[in-house]
């Protein structure tokens, strides 16, 4: 082990590695070793360079709390998060694409009736949103649990805003004997994601925004059926084409439809005008 050089250190760190237990993790070691190897070797790596990495994941530590998880908004805008959802999605064979679950997810949220309210007291357009839990043929999916989970007019998740009230805009839901879902809220908005920490700094350093397009996030899982996250997004957003966390398919880009019948509307027990969202989530057996 003391002839190494460039060449031949990649190789003599993964003979180091040949009794990691699970072949999986292996498998995971081997190739992470070598990319992070070519990766130096090819940007000619020095070592203060080195360092500013290992500085930037120290300061995504620090900033990270059980409210902020800055690492998974670094995996967000370097697209990790989406490509591993779309590796997971192969073979999805008409099953609801997932979309990253994203930083913001709280478990927990206080449980809602089919057609509850999630408006309260929040500033906003109110809309109704509802739809169908069904397995990948279209049959409905009795008990299915959704977990919703949006920003406020603001644009802020409740977690990160003291303002907010615990919880608000947030709910767990079952879908009925039928199969269906349904809540009001107010209309999401575009946000942008946490610009104060490191990820913010590496998006300002690569010259890109940090704007999402508006979206619902939803969560999804049933007995018997693969456990999903996905999100609903406002389909004429003006950044549903340049999402900073490369989460939009055109699947999940929906059309957020202007109602304004005062009859409609009180269905609802919403006024007029109102914008109505239908969609139907289908599953993945497990
Ligand atoms: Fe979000």
């Amino acid at each position: 082990m003391r002839n190494m050089n460039e060449s031949n250190i990649t190789e003599e760190v993964l003979n180091t590695i040949e009794h990691t237990q699970s072949p999986r993790l292996k498998t995971i070691f081997t190739a992470m070793i070598r990319h992070l190897h070519d990766f130096a070797r090819e940007v000619e790596l020095t070592p203060q360079e080195w360092f500013t990495a290992m500085d930037f994941l120290y300061r995504a530590g620090q900033i990270s709390s059980p409210q902020r998880n800055e690492f998974i908004l670094i995996s967000d805008v370097l697209g990790v998060s989406s490509l591993a959802d779309m590796l997971s999605d192969r073979g999805a064979d008409g099953a609801t694409e997932t979309s990253a679950l994203g930083p913001f997810f709280v478990e927990g949220a206080k449980m809602l009736k089919p057609g509850g309210d999630l408006i309260e007291s929040n500033e906003g357009e109110p809309g109704v949103v509802m739809g169908h839990v069904c397995d990948q043929k279209g049959q409905p999916i009795e008990g299915a649990m959704l977990e919703i989970w949006q920003t406020a007019h603001n644009g802020l998740y409740e977690n990160m805003d003291p303002n907010q009230r615990e919880g608000n805009l947030r709910c767990r839901m079952l879908s009925d004997k039928d199969g269906v879902y349904r809540f009001t809220t107010v209309k999401p908005v575009s946000y942008k994601v946490p610009e104060d920490g490191p990820g913010g700094d590496m998006l300002l350093s690569m010259g890109r925004h940090a704007w999402r397009p508006a979206h619902i996030h939803f969560k999804l899982s049933a007995e018997g059926y693969r456990p999903m996250a996905t999100q609903l997004y406002v389909e004429d957003d003006q950044y549903i084409d340049e999402d900073a966390v490369f989460g939009v398919r055109n699947s999940l880009a929906v059309g957020f439809k202007r109602n304004d019948s005062a009859d409609e509307a009180a269905k609802y027990n919403l006024q007029a005008p109102f914008w109505v969202v239908e969609y139907d989530f289908r599953l993945r057996p497990a």
